[in-house]
């Protein structure tokens, strides 16, 4: 499975699995930057994704999140540092180079053709097909069949696959495109924001089926700006701030409340005194803001 190991040694030894270092991250990002011109959206940026596991991304409007994963999905390269994806260096000029590998994203803004059936949505670009030549026809049995128990596989039960797209709400959109990646063999999952449109217990399934595909071995990143849905599905929190990582913490090492304060916090009140700082107020005003910010996320 594992080319890569089979330099000169053949790859006949057989390694075994217990009592060796860890098995290697799905993805492994090492101090990776990208510029766009003068703008440095993204610096020094650390960050793993294994199997079965989620890694959330965390981080405000303009933080780098998305161009994060457009370096992973393969939409823009990164300039700095050294992003490593099943096994090798990587350097991906196209996004058909991350899928090739298993590297899927599920944009907020799902690309879908409202009017298609699901199981049409379902196979887009790699539909099923029957017979050879002139017979050569759409395999609609069999991807309604296939779209029907990937999705019952997700524990998403929709009456109909039928039913188009369109009527289905934000979260079960989010969680067909889900159910499609994992199908179609993704080792990766890249969920750019999935729950920031949605309401509270539409969030809540969505969340569950990250769950479902972190529990079906898949490496997933979770994008969001809200702890309270990062938290409790997720294994590893980066936090990003104007491009660079402010934190990155294993779950056990970081409470839901500081995870929430280094977000909220700290962010807001930085910001109102760089406001303050562009309006020209009073220094001492300044001054005592940042004093606030300084203080830290232990406080408000
Ligand atoms: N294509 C681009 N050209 C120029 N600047 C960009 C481009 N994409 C993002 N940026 C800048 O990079 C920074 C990070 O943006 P982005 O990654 O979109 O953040 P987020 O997704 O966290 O909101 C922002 O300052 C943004 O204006
Ligand atoms: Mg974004």
């Amino acid at each position: 499975m594992d080319s890569r190991k089979n330099h000169a040694d053949g790859g006949a030894a057989a390694v075994p699995e217990a009592g060796l270092p860890a098995p290697e991250h799905l993805l492994r990002l090492d101090k990776v930057g990208k510029h766009y011109g003068n703008i440095i959206a993204l610096h020094d940026v650390t960050m793993d994704v294994d199997a079965g596991k989620v890694t959330c991304v965390l981080g405000d409007n303009g933080a780098g999140k998305s161009t994060l994963i457009k370096i992973i999905a393969g939409l823009h390269p990164h300039d700095e540092g050294t992003f490593t994806a099943l096994g090798a260096e990587r350097h991906f000029m196209s996004p058909r180079s991350a899928l090739d590998l298993g590297i899927a994203a599920v944009y907020q803004d799902l690309a879908v053709v409202s009017l298609m059936p699901i199981w049409r949505n379902f196979f887009l670009g790699s539909e099923l097909t029957t017979g050879s030549g002139p017979f050569k026809r759409l395999d609609v049995a069999r991807m309604k069949e296939i779209t029907r128990k990937e999705l019952q596989a997700m524990g998403i039960d929709l009456r109909d696959v039928e039913q188009p797209v369109g009527q289905l709400s934000g979260g079960e959109r989010q969680c067909v495109a889900i159910a499609r990646a994992v199908h179609f063999g993704a080792k990766v999952l890249i969920l750019d924001e999935p729950t920031a449109a949605l309401g509270v217990k539409q969030s809540g399934v969505v969340l569950r089926y990250i769950l479902q595909a972190r529990d079906r071995g898949l490496g997933v990143i979770f994008i969001t700006h809200n702890p309270h849905h990062a938290y409790p599905v997720g294994d590893r929190f980066l936090l990003l701030k104007r491009g660079r990582s402010i934190g990155y913490y294993s779950k056990e090492d970081v409470t839901l409340d500081q995870l929430t304060a280094q977000m909220a916090g700290g962010a807001e009140l930085e910001e109102l005194a760089q406001e303050l700082e562009a309006l020209g107020s009073h220094r001492e005003v300044v001054a005592e803001v940042q004093a606030e910010v300084g203080r830290g996320p232990a406080r408000t």
